[in-house]
């Protein structure tokens, strides 16, 4: 059978891909966000996942205020980098598990989590840049990847506990997946950056630091924090922090924390990062 063995967070920071492809990445500047994931090269190089089912926002790149999906599963064989303004990032096309994503969707669906099935969709640095700070810049990305979009953007996004439960669900459809899979649950976003507005520029070192230590020991207590208090707390961005939740509530209820990472600044935003294991 299929089974999720770990969870990653990490930011997705779009700066972090313009300094991959631009060879910055030692630039002192850059060097120490680097760093950072340096353990967690070797360790995915180790732990080799088959499939990532990885959780992000797109940023009204494949989709605009037209459609806005609140939970959107890519079910199709290939996503290409999105175009974001300055040409499609120069890295892999994304290869999907189309067989396992049908099954996540048929599972959560008859049980009531109504997901967005989507067939073609462009993916952005919410997803690309994730993928190159844990695989750096490889001919083919190394494992399959199902996209899980969820909306940030439009007020009002899913809840802190909806993003929970769908770990939960998707945690159920792995489980009775008739393959053997070694699956990871990755969640982007954060931590806290406001990139608007007469607060641009937030950053919010001591919820991030609750927030690191909750997520791994206590997430039901983040699941329990409104929109309105993560916006206040780690700003208007800062809401990208709920699809961590997704990734920790298809996790273990207890679970290893092998790795953890914090760094100011990267572009606006301070950047998080975090390898949580199934015991
Ligand atoms: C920045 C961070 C993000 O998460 C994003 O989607 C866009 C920009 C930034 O820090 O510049
Ligand atoms: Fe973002």
């Amino acid at each position: 059978m299929a089974r999720i063995t770990a969870g990653l967070a990490t930011s997705h920071v779009p700066a972090i891909g313009a300094a991959i492809d631009l060879g910055k990445d030692g630039d002192t500047y850059w060097r120490p966000v680097f760093k950072g994931f340096e353990f967690s090269k070797d360790w995915i190089a180790e732990h080799k996942p088959d499939v990532v089912i990885l959780v992000f926002n797109d940023h009204a790149s494949a989709f605009s205020l037209d459609i806005i999906p609140t939970f959107a599963i890519g079910c199709a064989d290939e996503f290409q980098p999105a175009d974001e303004g300055w040409g499609p990032r120069p890295v892999p096309i994304v290869k999907g598990h189309p067989e396992l994503a049908w099954h996540i969707v048929e599972s959560a669906i008859l049980d009531e989590f109504d997901l967005t099935i989507v067939n073609k969709m462009d993916v952005d640095h919410g997803l690309t840049v994730p993928l190159s700070l844990m695989y750096d810049k490889p001919d083919a990305w190394p494992c399959k990847v199902i996209p899980l979009a969820v909306n940030v953007l439009q007020f009002p996004p899913p809840t802190a506990n909806r993003c929970y439960q769908l770990g939960k669900a998707i945690r159920k459809a792995v489980d009775s997946f008739d393959q053997d899979l070694k699956v990871m649950v990755w969640g982007t976003g954060g931590m806290s950056h406001q990139l608007q507005g007469p607060r641009a520029g937030l950053i919010n070192s001591a919820f991030d630091a609750q927030f690191l230590d909750k997520i791994s020991a206590d997430p039901e207590a983040l699941t329990r924090i409104s929109h309105a208090e993560y916006v206040r707390e780690a700003g208007s961005e800062g809401i990208e922090m709920i699809m961590w939740l997704v990734m920790r509530g298809a996790l273990d209820k207890d679970v290893r924390e092998v790795h953890r990472f914090y760094h100011v600044p990267a572009s606006n935003t301070a950047v998080g990062h975090l390898i949580l294991e199934n015991p």
